[in-house]
């Protein structure tokens, strides 16, 4: 198949052998390595196209690839065949500030765009934390979301058309540039979170919102996690809305101290990081509300940040948690189960608990505010023992279980990709399952675009 590639696309465009195709072959899910045949890097969506066609004629699966920080495999080229990139269509095609809209190429970095975006007045709320490295056509593939999903909701609800090629390499658009619309279908928000299976993306056209003039951070350290969630409550219970509300627990805060630039107590239990945004008038009395409330909560420590550089070093300690544990863990488990509000303190209380009756070391973190935590099991014998395995998967099928009797989600913002499908039953009955099958079949009748995803 690379050769017919390479024949088409032109020198430079195929990478072929084990070196050159090695980086391509991982992301961030820590489920190994699958090497491709090749890795076609794509400069347009008419060289995506031809992929498509030619793959498809040939029969050979593709796994379709942003910038390779997925959590659950997306990525992964399970079954071989060829990996496509789109990370050399990185091109800002357009930023309106009448229609306040943005036309961006899938390989666009995230924190770039933005950057430039912001700089003009406008925003682009959603904010996986592997913003500095991610693009944007992995964030529609994954739905990704982020800290400030809480407030503002996460990719699904930014995109507005898509353009992308199908298997057969058609392109197809899809959507408006319009905030409103109903025609047809929403097929737009069909293949947002369509983790790859259904096409792969080649233009994205976003919403952007009036960037929020005041910004205000905290940090409540706590020395009980129950006392982080009654004071994350209490907020709530006083009618604010922040824009981010994170929380960290011991062994999170214990991972990322040496790193981090804000000095965490030695004591620390439990973190809350509470930012609200808005007219900077009355904002500072806000923030100060938020900041009695943990007080009153328990709150032994109580950070205000006074400026942007005390803000930056705040969300750095948060940006680096995940980074931390997998340096310190590198075959860590990073789970994203999510539960309806009410429920994240019991939640807390049966990921400790699965913990000790299972002896692995386990780090909860995440999006409290909407009760996506990333709870991640710290495994450090190799995963693949047998004995070490079972205790494991004994250990998150629990973490599961729990997490659906609580009327949870299997996962908040990280997809289903490979790590997580064969639970997918846990959750959805088989004739839903079956259904997205055939919605699947739709799209890709040939089941050759990111093949052994999502389903079990
Ligand atoms: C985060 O919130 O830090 C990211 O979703 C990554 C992770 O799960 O660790
Ligand atoms: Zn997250």
């Amino acid at each position: 198949m690379h050769r017919i590639l390479s024949r088409e696309l032109g020198a430079g465009k195929v990478l072929v052998g084990e070196e050159l195709v090695e980086p391509y072959a991982r992301d961030e899910s820590g489920l190994g390595a699958f090497l491709p045949e090749c890795v076609v890097l794509a400069g347009s969506r008419e060289e995506v196209s031809l992929v498509l066609r030619l793959a498809a004629e040939h029969r050979v699966p593709v796994t379709p690839r942003g910038l390779g920080t997925g959590m659950t495999g997306g990525a992964l080229a399970v079954n071989g065949g060829i990996v496509l990139s789109t990370e050399r269509m990185s091109r800002i095609l357009e930023i309106d500030r009448d229609d306040m809209i943005a036309v961006v190429e899938p390989g666009v970095v995230l924190g770039h765009f933005q950057d430039v975006v912001e700089s003009q007045g406008l925003f682009y709320p959603p904010d996986p934390a592997s913003l500095a490295m991610c693009s944007i056509g992995g964030n529609v593939a994954e739905n990704a979301g982020g800290p400030r999903a809480f407030k503002y909701g996460v990719t699904r609800e930014y995109v507005l058309g898509l353009e992308v090629a199908l298997m057969g390499g058609e392109l197809l658009r899809m959507g408006r540039r319009t905030v409103k619309g109903v025609t047809g279908y929403d097929v737009v928000a069909a293949f947002v979170g369509s983790e790859g299976t259904f096409g792969v993306t080649t233009e994205v056209t976003v919403k952007l919102i009036p960037l929020p003039q005041g910004v205000a951070t905290m940090l409540g350290v706590f020395r009980t996690m129950g006392d982080a969630g009654e004071a994350i409550s209490a907020i709530l219970h006083r009618g604010f809305r922040p824009r981010a509300l994170e929380l960290l627990d011991r062994m999170a805060i214990d991972h990322v101290r040496p790193k981090a630039l804000y000095r965490f107590p030695e004591w620390a239990e439990a973190v809350a990081l509470v930012e609200l945004d808005g007219d900077p008038e009355g904002l500072e009395a806000s923030m100060l509300r938020c900041a009695a409330a943990c007080e009153e909560k328990g709150a032994v420590e109580v950070l205000v940040a006074k400026d942007e550089k005390e803000r930056r070093q705040i969300w750095q300690a948060r940006r680096i948690v995940s980074s931390s544990l997998r340096d310190a863990h590198p075959s860590k488990i990073a789970e994203d189960i999510c539960v309806p509000r009410g429920r994240i303190p019991e939640m807390l209380r049966r990921a400790t608990r699965i913990g000790d009756k299972y002896d692995l070391p386990v780090a909860t973190y995440g999006h409290a505010g909407d009760g996506n935590l990333h709870v991640n099991i710290l495994v450090d014998e190799d995963r693949r023992r047998p004995s070490v395995m079972a205790r494991v998967e004994n250990a998150l099928a629990e973490l599961f279980r729990d997490t659906l009797e609580l009327r949870g989600t299997l996962s908040g913002e990280h997809g289903i990709g490979l790590a997580k499908k064969k639970y997918m039953p846990l959750e959805q009955p088989p004739p839903l399952i079956e259904w997205q099958k055939r919605l699947k079949r739709l799209w890709d009748p040939m089941d050759l675009l990111n093949p052994g995803k999502i389903f079990p």
